[in-house]
């Protein structure tokens, strides 16, 4: 039966393969890697880069893919994702039907594959279909939230206290709920409309890479600050992401 391998590739750095990614990568006869877009662009290249660096078996041949684009969330957002996955599941299924009867394939997905990823729910998708039989496994990756930690040299939560993570639409509705937020996938700058000047803010975009930036203080001074670099940033590379930390309280505190 074919296999896919899902593998976590961490965020940008290529160090931050790690063993078990390698090796399933040195698994597949196929190397999936997706194009388009000027954010794609790139993030195609730090893949072919990892390809580069670590395929070492011979005869793996590397298969570009456009990923379809998502419609503008006319009618329905849930609705409007389900169509974009069932476009993206039919064309894993015509790239898992090229593979030979009992040969492999891996998709190199960004960060780790549970983290607001839907390579793991759409190749379901494409198994559940029953055209293609095959089998997967999951290899996890380093997520932008340790890359972000790490950059920071912060532990991500207060002692004892949750964690929540979130998107930036969220937080808008709902503002901070937890000592500590992460908050992802923020293409309007959530925290600058919250009324939490005193939350401290840990910000970070392109981390991993070349171009990584971070910032951290209090909300209420550096907000205008971030705002403005991201702006900056965005209009440098074509495309930005960035992700933060917000905390309120300290640890120890009651
Ligand atoms: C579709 S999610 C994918 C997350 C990924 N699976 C992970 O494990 O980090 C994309 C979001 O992750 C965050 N992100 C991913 N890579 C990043 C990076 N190198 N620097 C900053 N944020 C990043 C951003 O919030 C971005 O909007």
């Amino acid at each position: 039966m074919r296999h896919i391998h899902i593998i976590g590739i961490g965020t940008g750095n290529p160090e931050h393969l790690t063993v078990q990614a390698i090796n399933a990568m040195n698994a597949a006869d196929m190397v999936f890697i997706p194009t388009k877009g000027a954010a794609k662009a790139d993030l195609a290249e730090i893949r072919r880069d990892i390809c580069d660096r670590y395929l070492t078996r011979e005869g793996i041949s590397i298969v570009e893919f456009e990923v379809p684009k998502r419609a503008a969330p006319e009618r329905n957002y849930v609705q409007t994702v389900d169509d974009w996955h069932a476009a993206i599941a039919s064309l894993y299924e015509g790239l898992i039907g090229d593979l030979p009867e009992s040969g492999a394939g891996a998709f190199l997905v960004w960060g780790d594959p549970s983290l607001y990823d839907s390579t793991i729910r759409i190749i379901e998708r494409v198994r559940d279909a029953g055209i293609v039989a095959f089998d997967y496994s999951v290899v996890p990756g380093i997520t932008s939230i340790q890359a972000l930690a790490a950059s920071h040299r912060i532990p991500i939560n207060l002692v004892g206290k949750p964690v929540e993570i979130t998107t930036g639409r969220r937080l808008a509705e709902t503002g901070l709920t937890q000592a500590s937020t992460v908050v992802m996938l923020d293409g309007e700058q959530a925290f600058s409309t919250i009324a939490e000047p005193d939350a401290e803010i840990f910000w970070g975009a392109y981390l991993g890479t070349e171009h990584e930036v971070i910032r951290a203080g209090r909300l209420g001074d550096i907000a205008d600050d971030i705002v403005r670099l991201r702006a900056e940033e965005r209009a440098r590379h074509g495309w930005i992401m960035d992700i933060y930390l917000l905390r309120k309280g300290r640890d120890f505190e009651a």
